[in-house]
């Protein structure tokens, strides 16, 4: 699993954004207090392998909706064979609006997201951020990862910016150093 994530990141450094998958001690952090009881909807960007994905199906009930979307077509295989029963669309974050209308859903109680924000320009940021928004309820939670190095990034300052500005509330967790490389998770409320 690591050699192919590794290999697509060579092929792909843009969309792929990371070296390795993130380690279980981040997609704790990610998880545990982002995914509230009684949330109904709730939505994963970029699984790569399903760090996160593990995580969130520890936390989410049988009533929950719950959907993966995935733009890197090996990365879904991947994620397919390891999660067959988990709803996974091979397509981009950007078109959540439609993809949840394909499950007779609009509105979103939680998004996980794995995307590599600080790889993205300031554009494309803004118009993930922007459907984000239009389809996470009113105090819903928005949960995404940072490396602490992307923080000396003109993309990664953007983003942070970007999050303070469209957000309520923004909280960064504690830095979890065993994670290749070091990282963060903030927690935005809408
Ligand atoms: C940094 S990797 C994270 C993978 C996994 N969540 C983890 O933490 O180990 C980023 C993932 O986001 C996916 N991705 C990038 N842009 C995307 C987009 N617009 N829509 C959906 N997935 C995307 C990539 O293909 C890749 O699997």
């Amino acid at each position: 699993m690591y050699g192919e994530f590794f290999l697509e990141f060579i092929r792909d450094r843009r969309t792929m954004g990371a070296v390795a998958p993130s380690s279980s001690s981040l997609a704790e952090k990610m998880v545990r207090d982002t995914i509230q009881r009684g949330d109904s909807v709730v939505v994963e960007y970029g699984p790569g392998p399903g760090a996160f994905t593990r995580e969130i199906l520890k936390k989410i009930d049988r009533n929950t909706t719950f959907l993966a979307i995935e733009k890197n077509p090996k990365m879904a295989a991947m994620f397919k064979q390891i999660f067959p029963s988990v709803l996974l669309y091979e397509d981009s974050a950007e078109n959540i609006p439609r993809i949840l209308g394909e499950v007779g859903e609009s509105k979103v109680d939680c998004i996980i997201s794995g995307l590599p924000w600080a790889s993205f320009d300031s554009g494309y940021q803004e118009r993930l951020l922007q459907v984000t928004l239009s389809v996470l309820r009113e105090g819903g939670t928005f949960a995404t990862f940072s490396y602490l190095h992307s923080l000396l990034l003109p993309a990664g300052r953007s983003f942070k910016k970007k999050i303070t500005d469209h957000f309520s509330r923004v909280k960064r967790s504690g830095t979890v150093w065993s994670n290749l490389p070091p990282a963060f998770v903030y927690r935005c409320t809408k």
